[in-house]
């Protein structure tokens, strides 16, 4: 599958600070942490994650699209889509999940955001007070506009979230930059 990902934008100043943020949530969780994310093949945030403290062991990342590169320097690496990888791995627990998609909630004919969400939560892959943090494009949204679109991510994940029997609780401190919308959720068994 063809990247569609310009991975310069790991020196885009937001971009840094989306990870800083992650940074900070994930030295809570420390080594018996254990991620499922979307990373680049500068991996930058999975570096993130073993500067917080992880083990290299614990961070699984799905990428079909730049499996080659990312698998040479980084073992736990899946040529698949997110959504294959949480069939395949079906109840395993994680404490932080990075969901940065470079496209919108509404997805296309290969990338399905809202399916990835819901089985996520379906599966129960998320732990008690877990990170569940996402990205997506609003550069295209609806005729409704921009707050509709964030409305519809909000409303996606906390009922997800809901069915499944969590409590998807946002945190103060996602932002929007260049028509990105990255919000944090702090995920609680009920
Ligand atoms: C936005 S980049 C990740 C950037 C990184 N987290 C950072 O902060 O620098 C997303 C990566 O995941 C890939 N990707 C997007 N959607 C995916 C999906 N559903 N399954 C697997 N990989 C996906 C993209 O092609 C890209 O390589």
């Amino acid at each position: 599958m063809k990247e569609i990902y310009d991975s310069s934008v790991r020196t885009d100043t937001y971009k840094l600070q989306v990870n800083d943020i992650l940074r900070e949530l994930a030295l809570k969780q420390r080594r018996k942490g254990k991620a499922v994310i979307l990373d680049s093949d500068k991996l930058v945030t999975r570096n993130i994650l073993l500067s917080a403290g992880y083990k290299i062991c614990n961070i699984n990342i799905p990428n079909p699209f730049s499996y080659k590169s990312i698998r040479k320097i980084h073992a736990r690496t899946y040529e698949l889509l997110l959504g294959d990888y949480l069939d395949k791995v079906k109840r395993k627990p994680f404490t932080f999940a990075f969901f940065d998609y470079c496209g919108g909630l509404n997805g296309n004919n290969i990338v399905k955001p809202k399916e990835d969400i819901a089985k996520y939560f379906k599966n129960h892959n998320a732990t008690d007070e877990s990170i569940f943090a996402i990205t997506v494009s609003i550069r295209q949204s609806s005729d409704k506009g921009v707050c509709s679109s964030i409305t519809n991510l909000h409303s996606t994940v906390t009922i997800s979230a809901f069915n499944a029997g969590y409590t998807a609780v946002l945190l103060p401190i996602g932002y929007c930059y260049h028509g990105m919308f990255f919000a944090i959720y702090k995920i609680y068994e009920k």
